[in-house]
């Protein structure tokens, strides 16, 4: 059959590990997806800078939207982040042009993914993101096929490794907020705006992401009751040591009586516990079901190897001719419980 041939945009850290696995793997992806997945185009910001890797054989477009568009793309491939600019409007115009979607960006997706999905589905396109959540963990595949014939009942973890760093750092060393942030910082952890993370934003576009799926909701970002970890003190870390407990930033995603509930806020887990002994930058998503009960996922939540994988597993299901969109369907019933009370008010 045709070779899958991809138009990436985003040259970063997972754009270069994207790069790289179909530069090293072809003969593994062919043989798994029974298809050649090449490259047609690429784009990032400025095209002279070395990246480590080989662009040899493929087209390079200084502007997304064009490479998006381009005849001898089927997949457009996005990894330049960001809610909106050049990620959406590239994105929404390789939709209308006919190309697949493959993308991380959460932040995109928890404002904006709704309204991509439907525009996917409209054109009878595919649109994926398993990046977008939890890096390397393949939870998305996990709640939406693995899952399928589960209610689920709630979703939780820590979805945030920068975060669960600085906690981490904080017990370990005694330290204070300001000096582990300052470290992170240094260090490269942090996204460019670190409200992101420390804000718990970040935390919290994953999580309105997975409910989405969990519960076959409409994504709302702004239903989540959000708490960063800035204002957690090292008194707070020892008070809740002394009682054998740790901090950590813990999505909550779960039906009630009143909807359904998002939190993402510090919250108090047992040290014995598996969310409480997830040190570092380590990712962890439990899931409940009726009928599968609870499933523990853990692994890396981001890098270039962990992130570029999710992203090559969605670009392997296109491979395969696996279609549809993998957002929840829009379920009136289930509103938030947040969205309700604001619309009773
Ligand atoms: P980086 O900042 O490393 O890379 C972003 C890339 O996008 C760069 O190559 C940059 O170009 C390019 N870019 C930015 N703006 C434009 C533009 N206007 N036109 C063309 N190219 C542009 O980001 P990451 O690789 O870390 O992240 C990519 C996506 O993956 C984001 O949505 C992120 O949230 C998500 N993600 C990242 C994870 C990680 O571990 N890094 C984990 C999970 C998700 P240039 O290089 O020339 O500056
Ligand atoms: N800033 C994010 C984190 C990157 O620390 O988890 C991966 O999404």
């Amino acid at each position: 059959s045709d070779p899958l041939r991809l138009g990436i945009a985003g040259l970063g850290t997972v754009g270069v590990g994207v790069v790289r696995i179909i530069r090293q793997q072809a003969a593994l992806l062919s043989a798994r997806t029974g298809r050649e997945i090449t490259i047609s185009a690429v784009s990032a910001r400025s095209k002279g800078r070395d990246r480590g890797i080989s662009l040899s054989g493929y087209a390079w477009e200084d502007d997304p939207v064009t490479l998006a568009t381009r005849d001898d793309v089927d997949v457009f491939v996005e990894l330049m982040g960001g809610e909106d600019g050049p990620a959406k409007d590239a994105t929404e115009a390789a939709l209308k042009a006919g190309k697949h979607v493959v993308t991380a960006n959460k932040a995109m997706l928890a404002i904006h993914g709704q309204a991509l999905a439907e525009l996917a589905e409209s054109k009878g396109l595919t649109l994926r993101y398993e990046a977008a959540v939890a890096g390397g963990i393949p939870v998305i595949k996990t709640l939406f096929e693995g899952l399928a014939g589960n209610e689920i009942k709630r979703v939780m973890g820590v979805m945030n490794g920068s975060c669960n760093y600085i906690l981490t750092r904080m017990e370990n060393s005694g330290k204070t907020y300001q000096e582990i942030f300052a470290e992170a910082d240094g260090l490269g952890y942090l996204e460019a705006d670190p409200q992101l993370d420390v804000g718990g934003i970040d935390a919290a576009h994953k999580l309105a992401i997975l409910s989405s799926i969990a519960f076959g909701t409409k994504v709302d970002f702004d239903g989540i009751q959000l708490e960063g970890i800035e204002r957690v003190s090292i008194e707070d870390i020892t008070a809740a040591a002394d009682m054998g407990y740790k901090i950590k930033l813990l999505g909550v995603a779960q039906k009630t009586g009143r909807g359904l509930e998002q939190r993402m806020q510090p919250c108090l887990v047992p040290e014995t516990s598996p969310l409480g002994q997830l040190d570092g930058g380590t990712n962890m998503v439990v899931i409940e079901g009726d009928a599968v009960g609870q499933i523990v996922l853990r692994g890396a939540g981001a890098g270039e190897g962990p992130t570029a994988s999710a992203v090559m597993a969605d670009v392997c299901d296109i491979a395969r001719g696996w279609s549809g969109s993998v957002f929840g369907q829009p379920a009136a019933s289930l509103e938030t419980a947040q969205s309700a009370q604001s619309q009773a008010a």
